[in-house]
């Protein structure tokens, strides 16, 4: 499939904005920072391709009102000192990039991972100077049979999923010629962004450490520069029941009385399956990532539309044998401890933690001037994102919700999502990127085992 770039242009806001500098939070300047990419498909109706370039005119104007509503999207990043960030409200703007495909959406199938999305989002140069990059990246192809994608790539050094979704979900909303629905909440100070340190922190904050290495290595050089692969496997209704049920079967790893949740028992399964596709020795020690919403976890919560990265990191730990030769539910009891740690107190103390840090480079991904890249969830560990409660579906510029959309990981060995299936059926998606070597055995054993 060959891609033409017709356009590309840089998009403001509609009317001035505030300028300056905003603080960002603890959170926002660690873990992942560069961008991640969603994509919506659509089949728009007749009376949209009857006239040429009105999509691409109602996408352009209206994303340049959005921005007013969100206008930190419209700045730019600039380094600090100790490798800290700040986000410069300046207007510069988003970029937006108008392309034609010489396909038919039918080229994507079932829309299984293929080279070709590649070319239906723009390459970011995170060579350039960080206060050059813009924060957002869109790139609207239209293709042969008039259907169209949207490629949206955000920086996750601003955002984090839930507001990214809520992001585009208000710009649809303004593309539709609706009001917004609920205003950004901006002000960061919620999580204190830009405060000295205040105290010490109080709990061990292990989540910062460097994560697990393979048995008998002494770096992870080895597996991040291995070929990687992206998968998206689908669980019925009643395959999630069943992993469900075997995760809750044994009783002695679940003394709550709140039983495992689907996530936690697909995250299980996940983690058990990569042991067995990754070889791992019996004494092999494995991390598992799991990010954790604190909206409602802080006290006082923070405000419903609290825009920024307001997630924990938290790991759950274990050794490949007693994972995969016990039950499920040990794995899921392994990552319900990791999330029970997330309070209120735990939340300030990380703040605390990496306040009183003085360099971030470390636990920085993706940081354009680091040559470690950060902290390594690959092999052995894993990172698994749940966007299960996320308003990831039904995204209507006009021309009706999309077909089907691709979800953004991060592209790097162990990374996964669990996120609800398109029909609304009780089905999951599990989206995952693996060593290509591991991929064949991962699949073979995340449907044999269930
Ligand atoms: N009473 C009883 N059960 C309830 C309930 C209530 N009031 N409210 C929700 N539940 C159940 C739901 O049915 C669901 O269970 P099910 O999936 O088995 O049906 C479960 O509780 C959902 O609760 P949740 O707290 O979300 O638990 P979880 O195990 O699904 O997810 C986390 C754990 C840590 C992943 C989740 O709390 C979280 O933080 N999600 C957001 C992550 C995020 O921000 N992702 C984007 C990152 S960029």
């Amino acid at each position: 499939m060959k891609v033409v770039l017709i356009s590309s242009c840089l998009v403001q806001p509609a009317e001035p904005t505030w300028n300056g500098p905003m603080p960002l939070t603890e959170f926002d300047q660690t873990g992942f920072l560069a961008h991640v990419r969603t994509m919506y498909f659509y089949r728009p109706s007749e009376n949209w391709l009857t006239q040429k370039g009105t999509i691409y005119k109602t996408i352009r104007t209206s994303l340049s009102r959005i921005l007013v509503h969100f206008y930190p999207l419209a700045g730019r990043l600039r380094w600090l000192d100790g490798a800290r960030l700040v986000l410069e409200c300046n207007g510069k703007g988003v970029q937006l990039i108008e392309a034609e495909a010489d396909a038919n959406l039918d080229i994507f199938g079932d829309f299984t991972p293929s080279p070709h999305f590649h070319h239906l989002t723009p390459p970011i140069n995170y060579k350039a100077p960080i206060e050059e990059i813009p924060l957002v990246f869109v790139q609207l192809t239209t293709f042969k049979c008039g259907g169209i994608a949207l490629s949206y790539s955000i920086s996750d050094a601003v955002v984090d999923g839930q507001s990214a979704l809520h992001f585009i979900s208000e710009w649809a909303n303004l593309a539709r010629g609706d009001s917004l629905g609920n205003a950004p909440f901006l002000d960061r100070k919620f999580l204190r962004a830009g405060d000295l340190p205040s105290a010490k922190p109080c709990f061990e904050h292990d989540q910062f450490d460097s994560p697990p290495l393979l048995v008998g290595q002494s770096s992870c050089e080895n597996e991040r520069e291995k070929e990687t692969t992206d998968a998206i496997f689908k669980l019925t209704k009643i395959q999630v029941e069943m992993l469900k049920n075997e995760a809750n079967r044994t009783r002695p790893y679940n003394n709550s009385d709140r039983i495992f949740t689907r996530y936690e028992a697909i995250a299980a399964h996940i983690w058990r399956c990569a042991c067995r596709a990754r070889g791992h020795v019996y004494e092999q020690p494995t991390g598992l990532a799991v990010c954790v919403d604190i909206r409602n976890r802080v006290e006082p919560p923070l405000p419903r539309k609290y825009f920024g990265n307001a997630t924990v990191d938290v790991i759950a730990t274990g050794y490949s044998g007693d994972l995969v030769t016990r039950p499920s539910g040990y794995a899921a009891s392994r990552i319900r401890e990791a999330i029970n740690t997330v309070s209120s107190e735990f939340v300030h103390s990380s703040l605390d933690y990496l306040k009183n840090l003085e360099d971030f480079s470390g636990l920085q991904d993706i940081h354009p001037m680091n040559t470690n890249q950060g902290p390594f969830y690959g092999n052995p560990n894993l990172g698994v994102i749940s966007w299960m409660t996320l308003p990831v579906y039904g995204v209507d510029f006009g021309w009706g919700k999309e077909i089907f959309m691709i979800p953004g990981t991060h592209a790097c060995d162990g990374d996964s999502l669990v996120l609800p299936g398109h029909d609304g059926d009780g089905s999951t998606f599990v989206a995952l990127c693996l060593q290509a070597d591991r991929m064949e055995d991962f699949k073979k054993f995340f449907y044999e085992d269930i």
